[in-house]
C-alpha cells in the first residue's frame, strides 16, 4: 500500500511566529509543509505572498508545498520559484489556460500541481496529467481553515484510476481529521494537508500536541 504523507498548513498556526512553528511541526514529524496564499480575489480571505513564503523557506527543512488560491497566477509563478517552492499547486479554475500555467511551473523548475474546488470534476484535469505531479482535490471551498469536509472520495477514485501507472501524487485538502483520512487514503490519496487537526490544542511552547496530531491522523 501507498505510504501516506502529512502536510501541516501553516494556516492554522501563529502567524506571527511563522518561523518556530515550522521548526516544531517538523520536529513532530509533518513529512511536508502546506502554505497557502491568498489574495482575496479568487477566494474571500487574503493570507500572504512571495515574500512571505521566502522568509518561510529558511526554515522549511522538508518539502515546502505551496497552494496558490489566486488569480491570475501566471504573472506570479516566477516569484513562487525565487521563494524556493518545492511544488506549486494552482487551480484548474484560475483562468482558461491551466495547460501553459502548468508547463510554466514545470519551466521554472518546480513541481507542478494543480488544484480542484469541490464543484469541479475529474475529468477537468483529465488532459493535464501529464504536466502534473500532484493533484488537489479541495474537500472544503477554499479560504478558511476548520471547514467541514466534503466527501470527494468518488472523486479521488476516478482520479486514482484516471492516473493509472504516473507518478502523481493525489492531496486532499480540508477537513482532514482522524476520522475522514482514513476514507480518502483508501480511495487512493497519498499526501493529506491537515490544519486545524494538526495545530489545535498545540503552540509552539507545547509542540508535542502537534505530533500527538499528527499521528493521529
Ligand atoms: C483551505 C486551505 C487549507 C486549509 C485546511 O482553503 O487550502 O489548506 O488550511 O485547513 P483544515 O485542515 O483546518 O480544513
Ligand atoms: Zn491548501
Amino acid at each position: 500500500s501507498r505510504a501516506i504523507k502529512i502536510a501541516p498548513s501553516i494556516l492554522s498556526a501563529d502567524f506571527a511566529d511563522f518561523g518556530r512553528e515550522i521548526q516544531a511541526i517538523e520536529a513532530e514529524g509533518a513529512d511536508w509543509v502546506h502554505v497557502d496564499v491568498m489574495d482575496g480575489h479568487f477566494v474571500p480571505n487574503i493570507t500572504f505572498g512571495p515574500p512571505a513564503v521566502a522568509a518561510f523557506r529558511k526554515h522549511v527543512k522538508t518539502v515546502m508545498d505551496v497552494h496558490i488560491m489566486i488569480a491570475p497566477v501566471d504573472p506570479y509563478i516566477d516569484a513562487f520559484a525565487k521563494a524556493g517552492a518545492d511544488f506549486l499547486t494552482a487551480h484548474v479554475e484560475a483562468g482558461p489556460h491551466t495547460h501553459r500555467t502548468l508547463q510554466a511551473i514545470r519551466g521554472a523548475g518546480m513541481k507542478a500541481g494543480v488544484a480542484l474546488n469541490p464543484g469541479t470534476p475529474a475529468e477537468a484535469v483529465e488532459h493535464l496529467l501529464d504536466l502534473a505531479d500532484l493533484v488537489c482535490v479541495m474537500t472544503v471551498n477554499p479560504g478558511f481553515g476548520g471547514q467541514k469536509f466534503i466527501d470527494m472520495t468518488a472523486k479521488v477514485r476516478k482520479l486514482r484510476a484516471m492516473i493509472g501507472d504516473r507518478p502523481v501524487h493525489i492531496e486532499i485538502d480540508g477537513g482532514v481529521d482522524p476520522v475522514t483520512a482514513p476514507l480518502v487514503a483508501a480511495a487512493g490519496a497519498d499526501v493529506l494537508v491537515a490544519g486545524s487537526a494538526v495545530f489545535k490544542g498545540g503552540s509552539v511552547a507545547n509542540p508535542s500536541a502537534y505530533g500527538a496530531n499528527i499521528r493521529a491522523i
